[in-house]
């Protein structure tokens, strides 16, 4: 399948992984982009620059294929080396970068110089025109059923990807919620060029996390995500566990009056207990809705060979039943 995100990209189908925190690593993104899709390092896994330079070098090693990787811009006080991350990048020869979070415009004269292709994830129409003002190449529109952070305006993806592309110029992939050919086939009709998906590559053979992460994604019917963190204006969609429904207790009690402070146990540090220990319950960590129609663990090339084989079946029946 050609579409204006696979000439961009130099992919051969139109299905890209989203950065995830301690899931995106080399391994992770060889898989999709082995499979032709584009594979996704998450910059901020890796503590220093040095060591995203060596999980990009790690995972040229494991393919020939693009793949990107992803620079989260947080809103925190001590930030990151962004700098260093993007040179390593820039150095590592990547071509592909998926921004999120705060807005990238300092870091785009840089991408754009060295010929990197910039593609924003932002959960608005607001953001993704702001982003097309200031130079992104093209933007992954995230709705309210994603996986990690919607935003706060909480509107889905049946309304938001229709509303995106009535709006932008800049080609756009739908993210959050997808899942199968049905979710790429319902995402070109809304007038995206590809998807993003981000829980449902957890769930595959080659994603580098404890084997009860995946369980736990399959097991998960799409009634078991929560929304924490909104009194904080930093609303994340996660998975229920006991350490979120305590979460949430606090959140009730305290109001407006919480402070990050309060839940820092459920939230901060969490990741390696859960992605690499399997520590199901140690804390609050991103899942979809989308947790609800993922029952398998294939490897990255049967998922995506199975979504384009799926999407051939359903433009076969589109075109009988408009005949
Ligand atoms: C476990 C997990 C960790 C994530 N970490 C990040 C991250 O560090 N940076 C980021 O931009 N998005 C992150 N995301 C969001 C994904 O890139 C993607 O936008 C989202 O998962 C799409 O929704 P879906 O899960 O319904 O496919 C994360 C998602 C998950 C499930």
């Amino acid at each position: 399948m050609k579409t204006a995100i696979t000439e961009m990209f130099g992919i051969e189908h139109p299905i890209i992984q989203g950065g995830m925190h301690y899931v995106g690593f080399a391994e992770m993104a060889a898989a999709v982009s082995n499979a032709g899709g584009l594979g996704i390092i998450t910059g901020l896994t890796q503590k220093t620059p040095e060591l995203l330079a060596n999980e990009i070098a790690r995972c040229r090693d494991m393919t020939d294929k693009p793949f990107g990787v992803n620079l989260t811009f947080l809103p925190t006080v001590n930030a990151p080396d962004y700098p260093g991350y993007v040179r390593a990048i820039i150095e590592g020869g990547v071509k592909a970068v998926e921004t999120a979070g705060n807005n990238p415009a300092q870091v785009l004269p840089f991408f754009k110089e060295a010929g990197v292709k910039v593609i924003h994830k932002c959960t608005s129409v607001r953001h993704a025109l702001k982003a097309q003002s200031i130079g992104c190449d093209s933007v992954s529109v995230d709705g309210f059923e994603c996986g990690g952070h919607p935003g706060e305006d909480d509107i889905p993806n049946f309304i938001l990807l229709p509303r995106a592309a009535d709006e932008l110029e800049i080609p756009f992939v739908s993210s959050g919620g997808m899942a199968d050919g049905r979710s790429l086939m319902a995402s070109l009709a809304m007038g995206a060029d590809g998807m993003n998906m981000g829980t449902r590559f957890i769930a595959t053979k080659e994603a580098p996390v404890h084997e009860n992460v995946k369980a736990a994604i399959v097991a998960a019917s799409e009634l078991d995500t929560r929304l924490v963190m909104r009194p904080l204006r930093n609303t994340e969609r996660v998975m229920t566990n006991d350490a979120v429904e305590r979460l949430l207790e606090k959140e009730k009690a305290l109001g407006d009056d919480l402070k990050f402070e309060d839940i820092i146990e459920e939230v901060a540090g969490v990741y390696p207990r859960i992605m690499m220990e399997g520590e199901m319950d140690a804390g609050a960590w991103s899942c979809g809705m989308v947790a609800g129609l993922i029952n398998d663990i294939p490897t990255c090339k049967e998922l995506i060979d199975g979504i384009m084989a799926e999407a051939e079946e359903i433009r076969q029946r589109m075109n009988r039943v408009s005949a």
